[in-house]
């Protein structure tokens, strides 16, 4: 039965809006959930243009949850919190506009969304032609409240947004959130231009034992908050295969510069997010990043990975990798060119060998050309290699020819 719905909607068709790599921009999510007002945006968005932040990608300014007032209007139509937004999200969206961004909002395919406000199921239609009157240039869409809509499958659900964006005649990104629960890796690149794999992420480096439920890709467990960077790593293995340009897994937004990651932490958080073809969006208050956080998030290098024309995502290599030790990921980038990933997840400095065997970029008698993307450093290879990788730190090496 289940395959028969998927059957069902594999002919329908995505809405259009351009997804060839991965969107990037800030989501007001992660540092204020329901407490933001109309001054916490137009301020992020200024922030977003004199940080440098909007010239190195990071184009969407994402309103999540808690825009929305308690009630509809008496003809339907969602309202907008007065307290904390009294102009209305078109000011907001117009504010973006002029200073280069695209404006995103958030709604739900249930009758609430998670933070009990009302969620767009059976009022598909009537949103997403509001959404279009407001300017929205994207919609992350939820999956709570989905009781009454039971009898109702996700991928339905989803569908019926999709539709109505397609019908509101705006171009609006389509970006999933149903967490990974029902597999969306199977059936979201009908739907949208990406989808989340994962419960909600938390500023926490290391799988604590207690952190999200599911810590593989195929879990039923539906608890699923507080997955920490190195689980949500953990499930990509068996996900990342699916992710190709106009459907990429969606890994949650980016604690850089929450928390007390250190700088290999959080280096580490923005090499995967790039490598695996994540959505980049930021789920700090941009007005208190460190230098540090910042310079990782505008590091150019690493968002010309997470932007390679190919929007291949880097894969798990196991014959390489080690169990709670060390993990070998490698992709393909444009050019010919070959990604490698080498994490330490031990609490000192290990040497990694890396094998003609079992990787194909040093699967030949040619020289290589190695570029380490945080250190800059550029050495000539030839057959197998010895890296040496501090504490939690993950070296990225791009291989080119020549
Ligand atoms: C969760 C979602 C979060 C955030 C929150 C809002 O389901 O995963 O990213 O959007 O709802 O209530």
């Amino acid at each position: 039965m289940f395959f028969l719905t998927l059957l069902a909607f594999a002919v329908g068709c995505q809405a259009k809006a351009n997804a060839n790599t991965p969107q990037m921009g800030w989501n007001s999510w992660n540092t204020f959930k329901l407490n933001f007002n109309e001054s916490i945006l137009e301020k992020t968005a200024d922030l977003l243009v004199s940080t440098g932040l909007r010239d190195a990608g990071f184009n969407y300014l994402i309103i999540d949850d808690g825009w929305q007032a308690a009630t509809r209007a008496e003809d339907g139509r969602q309202q907008v919190n007065a307290t904390k937004l009294p102009n209305g999200i078109a000011p907001i969206a117009k504010y973006a506009h002029e200073r280069g961004l695209k404006i995103g909002i958030y709604s739900d395919a249930g009758i609430y969304t998670c933070g009990f406000q009302p969620g767009s199921w059976g009022y598909e239609e009537l949103d997403a032609a509001t959404y279009a009157q407001w300017g929205i240039d994207y919609l992350k869409y939820d999956n709570c409240g989905s009781f009454q809509a039971g009898t109702q499958s996700p991928p339905e659900r989803f569908s019926k947004m999709r539709d109505a964006l397609v019908a509101s005649g705006r171009d609006i990104f389509y970006s999933l959130c149903e967490w990974g629960h029902q597999f969306p890796w199977y059936w979201a690149d009908q739907i949208g231009q990406s989808y989340r794999m994962s419960g909600d992420i938390t500023a926490i480096f290391s799988d604590t034992g207690k952190d999200c439920a599911c810590k593989t890709a195929y879990c039923l467990n539906t608890g699923y908050a507080g997955c920490s960077v190195l689980t949500i790593i953990r499930k990509m293995r068996e996900i990342a295969p699916f992710s190709k340009p106009g459907s990429f897994a969606d890994m949650d937004m980016l604690e850089i510069g929450n928390g007390n990651m250190t700088l290999h932490q959080q280096r580490t958080h923005m090499s995967f997010w790039a490598a695996l073809k994540s959505p980049l969006i930021i789920g700090a208050d941009i007005s208190k990043l460190s230098k540090e956080s910042l310079s990782v998030l505008k590091n150019k290098n690493i968002i010309q990975i997470s932007q390679d024309s190919l929007g291949k995502a880097a894969l798990f290599v196991p014959e390489l990798s080690v169990e709670k030790v060390k993990q070998v990921w490698a992709g393909d980038l444009s050019g010919g060119r070959t990604v490698v990933l080498l994490l330490n997840e031990l609490n000192s400095t290990q040497n990694f060998e890396l094998l003609v065997k079992a990787l194909p970029a040093l699967n030949s008698r040619e020289t290589w050309k190695v570029e380490d993307v945080w250190s800059k450093e550029v050495i000539k290879v030839k057959g197998n290699y010895t890296v040496a990788v501090e504490t939690h730190e993950t070296k990225v090496l791009v291989f080119s020819r020549n």
